[in-house]
């Protein structure tokens, strides 16, 4: 065995176990549970055209300012950055962006997202009482409300018991 396959058949061995989902009595596959994160207002700045590359038109847009607001965390957002991909029928786009909450954390948001759908994930410090969100898998949606803001979403997805 290389010593890189080796290494692969051990972490998906050590994954193994977590990587089973919680079966419900009746053995069906359950869709995970919802809990609502919060809500954000995302203000974006006035876009920037790359153009048609030949995978889609290509748009970079930054993300000024906005608010979040929700049962565990609230604060403003205070930069970061989308990229765009449209080609044909598809939407896709990727955004980083920070989110400070009112007791001075800094949060970073990584998204993913077939538009109108947004997958996140939260990077924050181990020592914050936020870190629990380093282990959250988080769903998007929303839409435009204004003209250059974007009115969000977000849900923890979580196992059902
Ligand atoms: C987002 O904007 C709407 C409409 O102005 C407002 O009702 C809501 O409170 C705002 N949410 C946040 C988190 O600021």
């Amino acid at each position: 065995m290389k010593l890189s396959s080796f290494f692969l058949f051990s972490v998906l061995s050590l994954a193994a176990p977590a990587l089973s989902a919680p079966r419900h009595k009746d053995n069906k596959p359950q869709p995970p549970k919802t809990t609502f994160l919060f809500s954000a207002n995302i203000t974006l700045s006035p876009f920037t055209l790359i153009g048609n590359t030949g995978f889609g038109e290509r748009v970079v847009v930054g993300v000024s300012d906005g608010a979040f607001k929700g049962p565990k965390l609230a604060g403003k957002i205070t930069g970061g950055l989308v990229t765009s991909l449209e080609h044909g029928d598809v939407h896709r786009a990727d955004a980083t962006y920070l989110l400070q909450t009112n007791d001075g954390t800094n949060i970073m948001v990584i998204e993913h997202a077939v538009i109108p759908y947004i997958e996140v994930l939260f990077e924050v410090a181990a020592d914050s009482k936020y870190a629990w969100l380093n282990s959250v898998t988080a769903w998007a949606t929303g839409d435009e409300s204004d003209e250059g803001e974007l009115s969000l979403n977000f849900w923890e997805l979580a196992p059902r018991e």
